[in-house]
């Protein structure tokens, strides 16, 4: 069976539009997400159009600040310590990655962790570690709420997965295991990748190679969640090898359509609960 992100993501913009009208009628305003973005990496500059166009979906405010590659760090310092202080922003984000020669760190920690609607902040990943999370990350959080949608137990099963990044695969992990599945979490260096992963009753891949996961890897019956975007000749691929694996998973998320649409409404849900925890305070 297909777990079709695009039909989750659009019942779950449908109920934050009543909410973000409930939070205006409530507060005033409309919740504001800011995103920056630097350069003109063509897949950055569609996740950025999206997000954009997600705010104005659900009745949001958005605000977009566009840099040409090459301008001063400094000059998207200041915009960061504008934005930080200004009541009216909810939410900021800096689309990753930067081109090189930015101080990432530098930049994404001038964003207040209570505006980190990305949940990247070391507060907000280790709040979620200790199982009392505030902001979680929009991909991972986003697969959490596809999982749902399966009606299948997770405590106990064996989740596996493949990739570590600090953005989806470690957040993952950490998710899984809050929901007390056994993790397991693979990575380029990992020995008898398959065995592992043969293993999995929920497999998660956020590797960003096409087709990495094939059919021999995948036990019968598996959840299997394909969070990678891969372009291969002007087409969208997802990590797992779809046709293959579709015949011997008992749930599996398409590429396009799955993973993707639902991390933009996670984090247009983290922009709403930013605005939120701040009216409440
Ligand atoms: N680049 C790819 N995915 C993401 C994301 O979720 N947030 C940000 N800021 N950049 C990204």
């Amino acid at each position: 069976m297909l777990i079709y992100g695009k039909v989750v993501s659009a019942d779950t913009r449908a109920k934050l539009r009543t909410q973000v009208e409930e939070f205006e009628k409530r507060a005033g305003r409309k919740p504001c997400l800011a995103v920056i973005i630097v350069g003109e990496d063509p897949a950055s500059q569609t996740y950025v159009r999206n997000k954009i166009a997600g705010c104005a979906e659900v009745g949001m405010r958005s605000l977009h600040y566009e840099y040409a590659d090459g301008t001063p760090q400094s000059e998207i310092e200041k915009t960061l310590n504008d934005l930080a202080t200004d009541d009216t922003v909810d939410g900021i984000l800096v689309q990753l990655p930067l081109p090189k020669g930015y101080d990432e760190r530098k930049l994404l920690s001038l964003i207040p962790d209570e505006k980190d609607v990305d949940g990247f902040s070391p507060t907000n990943l280790g709040l979620l570690a200790m199982n009392k999370p505030r902001t979680i990350s929009c991909t991972p959080f986003g697969v959490m709420k596809m999982l749902e949608t399966t009606g299948v137990k997770l405590e106990g099963k064996n989740a596996v997965v493949i990739g570590r990044s600090n953005t989806v695969g470690k957040p993952m992990a950490m998710l899984l295991l809050n929901a007390n599945c056994t993790v397991t979490v693979c990575h380029s260096k990992t020995e008898n990748l398959a065995e592992i992963t043969s293993k999995a009753d929920i497999l998660v891949a956020a590797i960003g190679r096409p087709k990495f996961v094939t059919a021999d890897m995948v036990k019968d019956g598996a959840i299997v969640i394909d969070v990678g975007i891969n372009r291969v000749d002007g087409k969208l691929v997802g990590d797992v090898d779809f046709e293959n694996v579709e015949k011997k998973a008992s749930f599996i998320t398409p590429v396009p359509g799955g993973v993707g649409p639902m991390t933009i409404t996670m984090l247009l849900a983290n922009t709403l609960q930013a605005a939120e925890a701040k009216a409440n305070k």
